[in-house]
């Protein structure tokens, strides 16, 4: 059998506002034989986001940052990625924009998951508009992130497709089925780019 020790990974943090289910699902994906990366810090602007837990179950280092004045926090978020040596950011359900400034400092390092076949559905409120403008598909994307919101270069998609009596729950829920598969597809293509 293969020893991985010696095998370094990438050391990356995952930037949060939420749930976490993206999280726990890129948490579960680093722990496998096959993942060029490791997790080793947990970014939110809300104290309250249920997926801090899941730093406490897997003993992720959690920092919780008040966005109120973005670009100090900003440039304290960058101090924090330098000390822990993160090379990649992962945004899962990050609900703040970050500024030119900061995504330049990563340029092509982060990547980013959203709930809409983009270039569709830029934004939020996805799903409702989706359904509003009765689409027979929706999806998810995972793509590198720019200066522009949702409109870096596009990494994966995944078609779902609406059912007849689809709600927004229900389409959010099928969406992130898949978004919670496609995240790690998305990584391993990146890194054999
Ligand atoms: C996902 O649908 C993601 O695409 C969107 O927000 C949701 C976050 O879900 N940006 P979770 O926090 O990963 O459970």
């Amino acid at each position: 059998m293969v020893k991985l020790t010696g095998y370094k990974r990438i050391k990356t943090a995952v930037f949060i506002s939420g749930t976490g289910s993206n999280l726990k699902s890129l948490i579960k994906f680093s722990k496998t034989r096959q993942s060029p990366i490791s997790i080793n810090l947990i970014i939110s602007n809300n104290p309250k986001a249920k997926g801090l837990n899941y730093g406490k179950k897997f003993k992720i280092r959690r920092k919780v940052f008040n966005f109120e004045k973005k670009s100090q926090i900003e440039n304290k978020i960058l101090n924090t990625l330098k000390h822990y040596d993160i090379k990649i950011i992962f945004l899962a359900g990050f609900m703040k924009i970050l500024s030119k400034n900061f995504i330049l400092k990563f340029k092509g390092k982060i990547l980013n998951i959203h709930p809409s076949l983009l270039p569709k559905y830029k934004g939020l409120n996805t799903h409702q508009r989706a359904l509003n403008n009765k689409e027979k598909y929706s999806g998810c994307t995972v793509h590198f992130v720019n200066s522009k919101l949702d409109s870096g270069k596009i990494v994966l998609q995944k078609k779902v497709i609406i059912s007849k009596n689809e709600t927004k729950h229900s389409l959010a829920k099928k969406v992130l089925i898949q978004e919670h598969k496609l995240y790690p597809r998305a990584i391993l293509k990146v890194f054999s780019l």
